[in-house]
């Protein structure tokens, strides 16, 4: 058998995973693990390059991160999952790497002006957010990954790798396969409001939630607008709930939710308790893994330990080729028997 193509992704250290992160990455990840050697890891560098002004959540923010990846399923002896701060030649690769990316390529790249332009509370004047994409070029690079799975937003990101590769490759040796994107399709999940689902919005369903906690969200989210009163008839295709239905419903039960909305015959409060009931069960296995994971805060610190270190393995095998390959790789020196202190106050050495 062929040896399995190699995939890798990552997130930025952001805490606890929500629906959208589920839908949206997760579950995707959790289907490559049978395909593909997966890497997925903490992207905890990333995470500064907007939010270095307060780093107090990093440690807590990964571990919950972490916890919601294995009770969505990843599993450890499958993937390899780990810490981007503890390898460190990540940061010796983007080092590299930021010596031969044009500054003409990061400013074109469409999150940077976005970004630059949209967040207004952070400080993205600095050097680390510009070159944010030399450090993912370097994170995906260094383990000569050949896909990686991202959304719609992170391709000109990817397209980069690319271009970082090529002009590596041509430059010095050839060392980097260019990898591809497998693109996640965007989740038809909005949030509570009907706005995209971010934490920054407030209007998650979050991975461990209670059922409780998931049935009173739900009863808050937002419907068809036009559907004022009991009997105005709605248009689930513009519903948020109705999504969720999509998602998590059986057939029979989408198909009735839509002939009973248009008619006005179920009432949104109805209508959004019967998807509750299907949402809930769907998510109680992750809620039940992420609980046992959670009262073992050991293993899952000691789980990204042995992921990270079968990731500085490959990444180490990689940084040997890439210094070879730019003349880094020096006589090591120092193998001809120990001398310490000031040279000249050591006798001189006798040859042989
Ligand atoms: N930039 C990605 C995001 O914001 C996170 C990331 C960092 C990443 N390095 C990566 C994703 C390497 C894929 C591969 O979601
Ligand atoms: Fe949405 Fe259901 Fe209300 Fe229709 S009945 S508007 S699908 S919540």
């Amino acid at each position: 058998m062929a040896a399995k193509k190699r995939v890798l992704s990552g997130m930025r250290a952001t805490g606890r995973m929500h629906l959208g992160h589920l839908v949206g990455a997760l579950e995707n990840w959790v289907k490559l693990q049978d395909s593909y050697q997966c890497y997925f890891f903490v992207a905890d560098w990333h995470a500064l390059t907007t939010d270095y002004a307060d780093t107090s959540q990093l440690t807590e923010n990964t571990f919950q991160m972490v916890t919601d990846w294995l009770a969505a399923g990843l599993d450890p002896e499958k993937s390899t999952l780990f810490l981007q701060s503890r390898v460190l030649e990540h940061a010796e690769l983007h080092l590299l790497f930021s010596m031969i990316t044009p500054l003409g390529w990061l400013e074109r790249v469409p999150t940077y002006k976005e970004q630059r332009e949209q967040i207004r509370d952070k400080d993205l004047g600095t050097y680390g957010f510009l070159g944010y994409p030399v450090l993912q070029a370097a994170d995906i690079l260094i383990y000569r990954a050949n896909f990686v799975p991202v959304g719609e937003d992170q391709v000109p990101h990817v397209e980069l790798t690319r271009e970082v590769a090529r002009r590596f490759n041509v430059t010095y040796a050839k060392v980097f396969p260019e990898p591809g994107v497998l693109l996640t399709p965007t989740p038809k999940l909005p949030g509570l409001d009907g706005r995209k689902m971010s934490k920054s919005y407030n209007n998650t369903i979050d991975l461990g939630d209670d059922p409780d906690t998931i049935r009173q969200k739900v009863s808050t989210m937002l419907t068809d607008p036009q559907r004022v009163r009991r009997s105005d008839p709605g248009r689930p295709e513009i519903c948020p709930v109705f999504g969720y239905h999509r998602r998590y419903s059986p057939p029979d039960v989408i198909a009735r939710v839509d002939a009973e909305c248009r008619t006005a015959q179920i009432g949104c409060v109805d209508c959004k308790a019967l998807m509750a009931s299907h949402l809930v069960p769907a998510l109680e296995p992750i809620r039940q893994r992420r609980r046992r994971y959670e009262a073992e805060p050991g293993l899952v610190w000691d789980i990204l330990a042995e992921g990270t270190r079968r990731a500085q393995r490959a990444a180490r095998a990689t940084m040997r080729r890439v210094r070879q390959a730019m003349h880094l790789n020096h006589p090591e020196g120092g193998k001809r028997g120990r001398r310490t202190g000031n040279p000249s106050k050591t006798s001189p050495v006798t040859p042989s």
